[in-house]
């Protein structure tokens, strides 16, 4: 794990953005896993301002959103599709059918849910995953105690989650119950990945992420055993990691050719 602090979140995520810039210069039909959330909101306005001012060219990327709500429209201003519309695609040069999100509308979810599985398979795979991370170590929407072996499944909502959103949907009542989020294995799968965190309220997730035991009991933790992490913090959400001198230092010095 490959892990940087910078000193804010503005600068992680400018430089976090130069990162996925490079890596679709050096590979144009790049398929990215992508996350919603207020954490990847900077980087995907660095996105948005290289495809108009650098011309960085979106046409050949496809995207593959991490989860959906069960039974919202599109077009809901709560959805995640509705987010990333916002957020990044109706920004960039990206046509629509490059652009996947886990059908939370399917007649039949479970089918839905394998179906999307599939979709990145015959994408190829995802070469380079953004993720977040939630104050109780959750990536996508794999909560503490998921599988580590799960893929693309619907899951439940729980009740602090949907608490928070009903002020966004109005009230308790229309927060939907259930989310298609990718699996654990299904992350686990994708080339290289990119994670984010910011502010006091990530620091516990990131440690225990960064230097605690792999365990389902904190989602993210799984990380460690993927070959190609690249974990961008500010300085809250690196407060209590023991090592922290250490990964600044081998940052600092990282060879050459692993600069970008
Ligand atoms: P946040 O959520 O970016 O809104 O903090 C992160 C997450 O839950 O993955």
């Amino acid at each position: 794990m490959e892990i940087i602090i910078q000193p804010d979140a503005l600068t992680a995520s400018e430089l976090a953005a130069r990162f996925i810039c490079k890596f679709i210069r050096q590979k144009p039909d790049a398929v990215l896993g992508l996350a919603t959330g207020s954490t990847p909101l900077l980087l995907y306005k660095e996105l948005c301002r290289s495809n108009q001012r650098e011309r960085l060219d979106f046409s050949r990327v496809q995207t593959f959103n991490v989860d959906e709500y069960v039974g919202l429209p599109p077009e809901h201003p709560c959805s995640y599709r509705h987010y990333m519309e916002e957020k990044l695609f109706r920004h960039i040069s990206i046509p629509a059918a490059n652009t996947h999100m886990p059908d939370g509308q399917a007649d039949d979810i479970e089918a839905g849910c394998d179906a999307y599985e599939r979709r990145i398979q015959a994408a190829g795979g995802i070469d380079l995953q953004v993720l977040g991370i939630g104050s109780d170590g959750h990536i996508g929407y794999n909560d503490p105690v998921s599988s580590l072996g799960s893929r693309t499944r619907v899951k439940t909502l729980t009740k602090e989650k949907r608490e928070e959103q009903a002020y966004a949907f109005g009230s308790l009542q229309e927060v939907p119950m259930y989310v298609v989020t990718m699996g654990i294995t299904t992350i686990m799968e994708s080339r290289q990945i990119v994670l984010l965190a910011f502010g006091a309220q990530k620091a516990e997730a990131i440690v225990h992420m960064v230097e605690g035991p792999v365990t389902s009991l904190v989602p993210a933790s799984i990380l460690q055993m993927h070959p190609r992490v690249k974990l961008f913090l500010d300085e809250g959400a690196a407060t209590f990691l023991a090592q922290k001198e250490y990964y600044r230092w081998v940052f600092e010095n990282r060879p050459v050719w692993q600069r970008w």
